[in-house]
């Protein structure tokens, strides 16, 4: 997979969630809420791996405001809007621009690790560097909070038909006269779609990393939310 999947799409990524998906809105929501309700004290540091135009670092300033979170991305014009759209509304936000995978190697231990729609777009092979990094630099009982695209063990096929609408949506972009757009994202989903994981197979890496009490939260169309927490030592 292309390692900047989204070079070029921070201005027209909004327009996904009011056009094809209102579950991407829905899903900030409910991480937010989640986080909210498992925060250990006021003082506490959220990493957003990821963080895109600042989606759901915006609902969390609503659920819990003067929380310190550290927005992280890989491509460069997503930060400079994130920055754009918390600045107004969080001056404990910091921004930092890079690979997740890369800037986690440095960070200070955080309270809570929320990745939302960015796992799918790290190459299979990479993912689990990732939760790995994610557990050694939460806190001892912090949470990990993720929301992906992810197949549905129980009923792939359900998944499979629910995905392809999803592409079949796609074309009210050209109604709008985004053609441009349409070719675009379609080949994104397409290509997404053959690097899910399963949620039983995002499950057993979390176990493996040392996570526990993990536990699947919720399913919002194609989305799941999955929780973990690190132990304590
Ligand atoms: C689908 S968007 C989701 C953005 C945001 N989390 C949200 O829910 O609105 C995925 C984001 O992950 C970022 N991303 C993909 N791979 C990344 C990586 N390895 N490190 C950091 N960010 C990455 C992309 O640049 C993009 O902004």
């Amino acid at each position: 997979m292309n390692n900047n999947r989204f070079k070029d799409w921070a201005n027209d990524y909004q327009i996904f969630e009011d056009l094809i998906d209102k579950n991407d809105k829905e899903i900030q929501e409910d991480v937010a809420k989640l986080v909210k309700n498992y925060l250990p004290n006021n003082e506490s540091i959220i990493f957003d791996a990821g963080c895109g135009t600042g989606n759901t670092a915006i609902s969390l300033m609503k659920f819990v405001p003067n929380l310190a979170i550290i927005l992280n991305d890989l491509d460069p014009e997503m930060i400079k809007q994130s920055k754009e759209n918390l600045k107004p509304i969080c001056n404990t936000c910091i921004f930092k621009e890079g690979d997740a995978i890369s800037v986690l190697q440095d960070e200070n231990p955080f309270d809570v690790f929320v990745s939302v729609l960015i796992i799918h777009n790290i190459a299979k092979e990479r993912r689990r560097e990732l939760l790995e990094l994610a557990f050694k630099k939460l806190k001892n009982g912090g949470l990990y909070i993720n929301g992906d695209k992810m197949i549905d063990d129980k009923s792939p096929d359900k998944f499979t038909e629910k995905y392809n609408k999803r592409i079949e949506k796609l074309s009210v972009l050209k109604e709008i006269g985004r053609d441009d757009l349409f070719e675009k994202w379609t080949q994104h989903e397409k290509e997404d779609f053959e690097n899910l994981q399963t949620i039983e197979e995002h499950i057993k890496v979390l176990k493996e990393v040392g996570f526990v009490d993990i536990k699947f939260e919720k399913q919002l169309g194609l989305y799941s939310i999955v929780t973990a927490k690190k132990p304590w030592y």
